[in-house]
């Protein structure tokens, strides 16, 4: 059953005590309702995807009750400082570089070296996150490809028995998502439209590129160069070419396995034990990443993946390995909205 908060003392304190114990609860923003979990808690992260139905993995946003502790989280520069002085606490989120000991769960960013970070305006959302002591990872309070949730009542709608508990903060003012402007390179891009313009955003900043408005420039900062929402082809690839629906392991292999494995191989990852899909999101990209770093020291030739369930958060785990084991410049592929 899923509870409703009421947005006084109590109910934040208690939506903060589920948040802390990995469960999820969704809240009010001054753009839409979010589906926040403990974006440090992998568990927690993979709850999420599971609870909105996605068949993908799309990195999340990460919110603060402040700028300095979202600027924990990444390596900030004059341009990030500027931009947040002047419209955070509201609705623009950034993307940053994650730091080295940045504590984000790997699976919030997808893979990614960088981060998005967010400082709502919302007296219940930054009371919420104070009291949380965490990062919340929020994507949209909504089941994958339905439309954003404005009032407790529509997060109900299609959310009730997947999640913990709504605080119910009365509908959100602003009704659209926040602003997504990528700062993890040299120029500025406007990733998303949103409640911050682009006008207002170029006045700040000068420059600021619109996904896909210049032809023939490379249209993002992120590793992939397609980092735009809806257009993530491969957030994270790991070096070693990769096997999947593997049921056996050569000798010059490194073994991704899911339940128990069969003998062999340089080495091995246990996404789980137990063949649980959840836990084993948790783990993909904490897995990937040290495989192929293994693997590579090793002199591994290839990882090889056993094969996972198509259902549920399978899904979205073998559409990331399917990326992961297809030929490399491949062109991309549209994400259908969130
Ligand atoms: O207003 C909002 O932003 C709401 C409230 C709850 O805060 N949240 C929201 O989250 O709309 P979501 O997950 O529905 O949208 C997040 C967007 C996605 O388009 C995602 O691709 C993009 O942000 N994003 C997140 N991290 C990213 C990253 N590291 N690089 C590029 N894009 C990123
Ligand atoms: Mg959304």
């Amino acid at each position: 059953m899923t509870k409703v908060l009421k947005a006084d003392s109590n109910g934040v304190a208690h939506a903060a005590m589920l948040l802390r114990a990995g469960a999820l609860v969704a809240f009010g923003t001054e753009t839409v309702y979010g589906l926040g979990g403990d974006a440090t808690n992998a568990n927690a992260v993979a709850a999420i995807f599971h609870a909105k139905g996605r068949p993908r993995f799309n990195p999340l946003i990460c919110h603060y009750p402040d700028a300095d502790g979202a600027f924990r989280h990444v390596v900030e520069d004059a341009r990030a400082r500027r931009v947040a002085d002047m419209f955070w606490p509201g609705p623009l989120t950034l993307i940053m570089p994650r730091r080295p000991d940045c504590p984000v769960s790997l699976l919030a960013s997808a893979g990614l070296s960088t981060l998005a970070v967010r400082v709502p305006c919302h007296t219940v959302a930054t009371s919420l996150l104070t009291a949380t002591g965490r990062p919340v990872a929020a994507p949209s309070a909504n089941l994958s490809g339905q439309v954003s949730p404005t009032l407790a009542a529509h997060v109900l709608e299609e959310l009730a028995g997947r999640i913990a508990a709504v605080l119910d903060s009365g509908p959100c003012c602003v009704g659209v998502e926040s602003t997504v402007l990528d700062l993890s390179g040299p120029t500025p891009f406007l990733l998303r439209p949103g409640g911050i313009t682009l006008e207002t955003l170029q006045a700040c900043l000068g420059t600021v590129v619109r996904r896909g408005i210049e032809a023939g420039t490379k249209n993002s900062n992120t590793e992939t160069g397609l980092s735009s929402p809806g257009l993530l082809a491969s957030h994270y690839a790991p070096r070693l070419p990769v096997r999947v629906n593997a049921v056996d392991v050569a000798d010059n292999e490194v073994l991704l396995a899911f339940g128990p494995p069969p003998p062999g191989g340089k080495q091995r990852f246990q996404l789980s034990a137990a063949g649980d899909i959840v836990e084993a999101a948790a783990r993909l990209f904490e897995g990937l990443r040290w495989l192929d770093a293994e693997g590579i020291r090793l002199g591994a030739r290839q990882i090889a993946v056993m094969p996972i369930p198509d259902n549920g958060l399978g899904l979205a785990i073998n559409d990331r390995l399917q990326r992961a084991a297809a030929p490399r410049a491949s062109p991309p592929v549209p994400d259908p909205a969130d």
